[in-house]
């Protein structure tokens, strides 16, 4: 069994560009790719959108394990594949006002019942990835504007927690930051987040947000991040309950960034 599933216009403009089943999909050409591992892969492709080429992110799964279906079903009451689980939780976080990239395409390939490859297309993010961001841009920003990038980042992942959902994968390099005027003029930055096939729903365990900032924790290298720096997005994110409270979730959170960091090399940029 197979299947492809579109979003809005995606389906015409696909078939434009010559994809229309999920084999024209899954090997199509010209892809340039960008990481790899033996469950998954992610391609840039890129496509003609209205006499202009666009840039857009094929993610592919294969040799999904009874783990990942299990982890899956836990969590969405259902068997999805792994690109149906990532297509609808950015619909979730969309619904909840969180940024996530826009979707244009799911494929699902089961066999015997279960799922043999799976990929999902999305448009590119705008704005910069915030690991990139944060090499070309911190060290010269003034400190007024490196605290209005921390408090507003530790109010959107406040809002992702309050929405139930958790993001075991919150690294600064899954972030997409943009900035804006808001309403009165001024700049604002606002968020997206990707890679959202681990992603979490009905959360509600202190330790499973613990972990989720520990990640991100571990991802705030020394290079740029000071330690005022890191205690500013604990104590944005634990909404000023008092010094000690801070003090004590700062500590969870360094104490789980520790441990992490001890499984695997701290990544340099
Ligand atoms: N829609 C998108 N817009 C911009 N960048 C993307 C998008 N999707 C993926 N990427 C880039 O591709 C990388 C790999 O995608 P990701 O979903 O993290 O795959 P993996 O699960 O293999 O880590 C991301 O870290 C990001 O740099
Ligand atoms: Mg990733």
């Amino acid at each position: 069994m197979e299947r492809v599933v579109f979003a809005d216009l995606w389906k015409q403009i696909l078939a434009e560009n010559g994809l229309k089943t999920f084999r024209d999909i899954y090997h199509c050409h010209n892809k340039q790719r960008i990481n790899s591992n033996r469950k998954r892969n992610v391609s840039i492709i890129h496509l003609k959108v209205g006499g202009e080429e666009k840039r857009f992110y094929l993610k592919r799964f294969r040799h999904s394990h009874l783990k990942d279906i299990i982890f899956i079903f836990l969590n969405a009451g259902r068997f999805y594949s792994q690109a149906a689980y990532e297509w609808s939780n950015i619909k979730l976080l969309r619904k909840n006002n969180i940024g996530a990239p826009s979707r244009v395409c799911f494929g699902e390939q089961f066999r015997l019942g279960l799922e043999r490859r799976a990929f999902i297309i999305t448009e590119e993010l705008k704005g910069q990835c915030l690991k990139d961001f944060i090499v070309q841009n911190y060290e010269k920003l003034p400190v007024s504007e490196k605290e209005k990038i921390i408090v507003s980042l530790a109010n959107t992942i406040k809002k992702i927690h309050r929405a139930g959902i958790s993001l075991p994968d919150l690294y600064v390099w899954h972030i997409f930051i943009s900035k804006d005027k808001n309403v009165h003029g001024d700049d604002e930055y606002s968020f997206a987040f990707l890679d959202l096939n681990r992603m979490k729903r009905h959360v509600n365990s202190e330790n499973e947000r613990i972990k989720n900032l520990g990640r991100l924790h571990y991802s705030m290298i020394d290079k740029y991040f000071d330690d005022s720096m890191r205690r500013l997005l604990i104590e944005t994110y634990a909404e000023s309950t008092g010094k000690k409270e801070t003090d004590k979730l700062l500590r969870r959170v360094k104490r789980y960034s520790r441990k992490y960091s001890k499984r695997r090399k701290t990544k340099q940029y």
